[in-house]
């Protein structure tokens, strides 16, 4: 074992009292499991947002370390699965909720919750990716499922600006779509645009009221932000076409009219990425180490210590944050 003490970023509701700061933590005060990890990055996701900020009820067990994805170099293992000194990344399984989070140095886990580190990608550009990234690559392999291809039409991405939003435009132009990023933020359309975006379109026009159908314009769409967002995208989906949702940044309901699903047989594909299983998961990262190039994946990466997330979680949750924000645990 090679410390008995670590730094972490921990939440502590006690009496109605909040406390977010970064403790020292004994090595003791991490759950059983099989694989200990000396955590390198972490990434700051909406809902990590929503954890350190309170704004929304994540943490399930008081005191707690936030942080739903990190990636890491194992220290001792009793799996035959991994050994001492592999590189490894974890997103999802309600690490950051239910269990440890990543924004602390150690974290103890299950060996199956683990993805190998895919050659081609440092511990940095994981957490880049992390379970935003890994959320985007998902709804990809969702759309193809369906039977999306590139073609002539459009796929648009909504909160492109944002994490999943960001790594969805970089992985449909590498893949060969022209792809219309939707965003709140006209003064991110240079990054955008250097990320593979071909047009950028006033996310106001999904939510602008309108007919129940429209012209028929997207090849495919992948929205993160759901609300109002989502129930506007159907009015110009084409003919055959399906919409991956993922998110509610924007909101939890969405209305919309029966026609696209009945006149033009639109479907609306659910996304999830925390209880993926192991298969399908290596599978995703591999592709992704694959298409993400590590020019794009650093034009989309900030790098903050752990004593700044208290302000950049205030900043995701108001929309205020520009593609991935990477935790740094040692810094
Ligand atoms: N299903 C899953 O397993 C899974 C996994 C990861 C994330 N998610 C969800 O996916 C969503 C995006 O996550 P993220 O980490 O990418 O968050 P993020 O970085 O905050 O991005 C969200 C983006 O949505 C847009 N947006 C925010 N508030 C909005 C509003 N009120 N109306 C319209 N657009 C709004 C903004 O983009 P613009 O400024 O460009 O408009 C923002 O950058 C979140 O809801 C998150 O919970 C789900």
């Amino acid at each position: 074992m090679s410390v008995e003490r670590f730094r972490a970023l921990v939440v502590e509701e006690d009496s109605g009292r909040r406390s977010v700061e970064i403790r020292d933590v004994p090595l003791s005060a991490l759950p059983e499991g099989e694989v200990l990890v000396r955590v390198a990055y972490s990434t700051l996701n909406f809902k990590d947002g929503l954890a350190i900020t309170g704004k929304g009820k994540v943490l399930r067990v008081n005191p707690m370390a936030p942080g739903i994805d990190f990636s890491g170099t194992v220290v001792e293992s009793a799996s035959p699965d991994y050994k001492p000194g592999d590189e490894v990344i974890l997103t999802g399984w309600g690490v950051g909720e239910r269990h440890w989070g990543g924004f602390s140095q150690y974290n103890r886990v299950p060996a199956e919750w683990l993805v190998p580190l895919p050659t081609g990608l440092s511990l940095r550009q994981a957490m880049t990716i992390g379970t935003a990234g890994f959320t985007a690559m998902l709804c990809v392999l969702a759309l193809e499922r369906f039977g999306m291809q590139p073609g002539e039409r459009e796929v648009v991405v909504t909160g492109a600006s944002g994490g999943v939003g960001s790594t969805a435009v970089a992985l449909l132009a590498k893949a060969g779509y022209t792809v219309v990023a939707s965003t709140g933020r006209p003064h991110e359309a240079e990054y955008l645009r250097e990320i593979g975006a071909s047009d950028i379109i006033d996310r106001a026009v999904f939510t602008a009221p309108g007919k129940p159908l429209d012209r028929e314009r997207w090849g495919g769409a992948i929205d993160t932000v759901g609300g109002a967002t989502l129930g506007g995208l159907f009015r110009s989906m084409a003919y055959n076409t399906a919409v991956a949702a993922c998110g509610n940044a924007g909101g939890i309901e969405f209305t919309t009219s029966v026609f696209p699903f009945i006149l033009r047989n639109v479907a609306l594909l659910g996304v999830e990425s925390v209880m993926v299983p192991p298969a399908p998961r290596r599978a995703a990262w591999e592709r992704m180490a694959r298409d993400l190039s590590g020019e794009a994946l650093d034009r989309m990466t900030e790098v903050i210590p752990l004593a700044a997330l208290p302000e950049y979680a205030e900043r995701i949750t108001n929309a205020s944050v520009r593609g991935r924000v990477v935790v740094d645990v040692n810094a």
